[in-house]
């Protein structure tokens, strides 16, 4: 078999074989495959597209292309979930401990943040100790004696992915759906978790911008997991403007600690309560998810969803007085408000340049590798649609030096659109996409 070949044959639309995938993406993984076929490839595949059975067999290359976990010796299902990337998206740290107190095992590889997005792994090293490295092994070993384990990916999880995603990004072939699909569904095989609930975001701080775009990669995403054998449902949720009202990784750890004690914001207490309740249903554990809201409910005032997430971090090396006491977590020497320009209604945000701002202060990466400053961040006193009066604050900045206070200032204050006409607030779901 010849790589040329195989890149000329979807160059001209044709559908590749299983083993032409195959060897296309073991070459590449072990470096036999150079970088500039690749991307002619991938170029070829974001003109061309794929087929259903082309993207199956892709996803499978892609998972098979490093270490596949089998969590079936420590339980028969495990639970995980997966977001498409937002702002201000801690919904990880309150739904997994809920998960896991209604007695569903959570067992979870995430990300760093890249760019406007965050990453729950940079959330949770806010908390001083607490490890995001665990070894295949010990993710197992702490799955089996506590039921809930949020971690890094290991190095081996879906090679491929980690080095086609690298060249997707540099060589505009990121927003293929069979190349999306691939990337998110390989990881979530190689994990081994046998339920999984996909939350598609969409709007200004997404990846996908309309809600047509989001269905279709979600509803892709469902079939697939359907065809090889995971339970897999799906919601496609709103991001025109930040989750909650924290963005900022020690700033977000401590909103989601509010949301387990029965505060925090009702927004980000709705969508975990949601979110929640489709993965308890797709686990079995309720018959549907009006159930699974009422269940994942008790969880929080009961207590138990707390208690998980402190066994959580002490499973982990966390350090529990930093979430007992949240105002020990990292606190950044400046605070301010920015007030508002105007008075008026909240009509829009662009929340990417939210999530850009939080990026100006320290607490995102530009580029992969960068060092972060967990104490940063942005908190919004505005949802879309809220009355706003002129000279109230609308954001706080936390941040640690002034130039960079004064850029994110800057930025904020363009990303909020205020108008005299009054606008609906924004949904919080706008379809879920059941198991098929
Ligand atoms: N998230 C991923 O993991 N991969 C993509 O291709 C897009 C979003």
């Amino acid at each position: 078999m010849r790589v040329i070949d195989i890149i000329e044959k979807k160059r001209d639309g044709c559908e590749l074989t299983a083993e032409e995938i195959d060897f296309f993406i073991q070459g590449y993984t072990r470096g036999d495959i150079p970088d500039y076929q690749a991307a002619a490839w991938l170029m070829a595949v974001y003109l061309r597209g794929m087929s259903e059975r082309e993207t199956r067999d892709l996803t499978l290359a892609m998972a098979r292309s490093g270490d596949m976990l089998d969590l079936s010796d420590v339980a028969p299902l495990v639970a995980d979930k997966h977001s498409s990337g937002g702002i201000g998206d801690k919904v990880t740290l309150v739904v997994a401990p809920i998960v896991a107190a209604c007695g569903v095992p959570v067992g979870k590889m995430t990300g760093r943040g890249l760019g406007f997005t965050g990453g729950t792994v940079d959330k949770l090293e806010s908390i001083p100790g607490f490890r995001t490295d665990l070894s295949p092994q010990e993710f197992k070993a702490q799955l089996a004696r506590i039921g809930i384990v949020i971690t890094g990916q290991s190095e081996n999880l879906a090679p491929a992915d980690r080095k086609l995603y690298a060249l997707r990004d540099v060589t505009g072939t990121v927003s293929s759906l069979p190349l999306i699909v691939s990337s998110i569904m390989s990881k979530k095989l190689a994990g081994g978790a046998t339920a999984i609930l996909l939350d598609v975001k969409v709007g200004s701080g997404a990846f996908m911008k309309t809600v047509e775009d989001a269905s279709r990669l979600a509803e892709a995403m469902v079939r697939l997991g359907r065809e090889l054998g995971r339970r897999v449902g799906a919601l496609v949720s709103d991001m025109n403007q930040p989750l909650g009202w924290t963005v900022g990784n020690a700033l977000e750890v401590q909103e989601a600690i509010n949301v387990l004690h029965e505060d925090g914001p009702p927004d980000l207490r709705e969508h975990c309560l949601v979110v929640a309740a489709e993965m308890l249903a797709l686990a079995g554990r309720v018959a549907d998810s009006t159930e699974g809201v009422e269940l994942a409910a008790q969880a929080i005032a009961d207590g138990s969803a707390w208690r998980k997430f402190r066994a959580l971090i002490t499973a982990q090396g966390g350090d529990v007085r930093f979430v007992d006491e949240p105002d020990r977590l990292p606190r950044a020497p400046i605070t301010e408000p920015i007030p508002a320009p105007t008075d008026g209604y909240l009509q829009k945000v662009d929340a990417a340049q939210v999530g850009m701002a939080v990026v100006d202060l320290g607490g995102g990466r530009e580029k992969k590798g960068d060092l972060i400053d967990h104490s940063v961040g942005v908190v919004v006193h505005y949802k879309v649609g809220d009355r706003v009066q002129k000279g109230t604050p609308l954001c706080t900045i936390h941040a640690s030096d002034r130039v960079r206070l004064e850029r994110a200032k800057a930025r904020l204050l363009e990303a909020h659109t205020i108008g005299p006409e009054p606008v609906p607030p924004l949904p919080l779901f706008y379809k879920k996409i059941p198991q098929q």
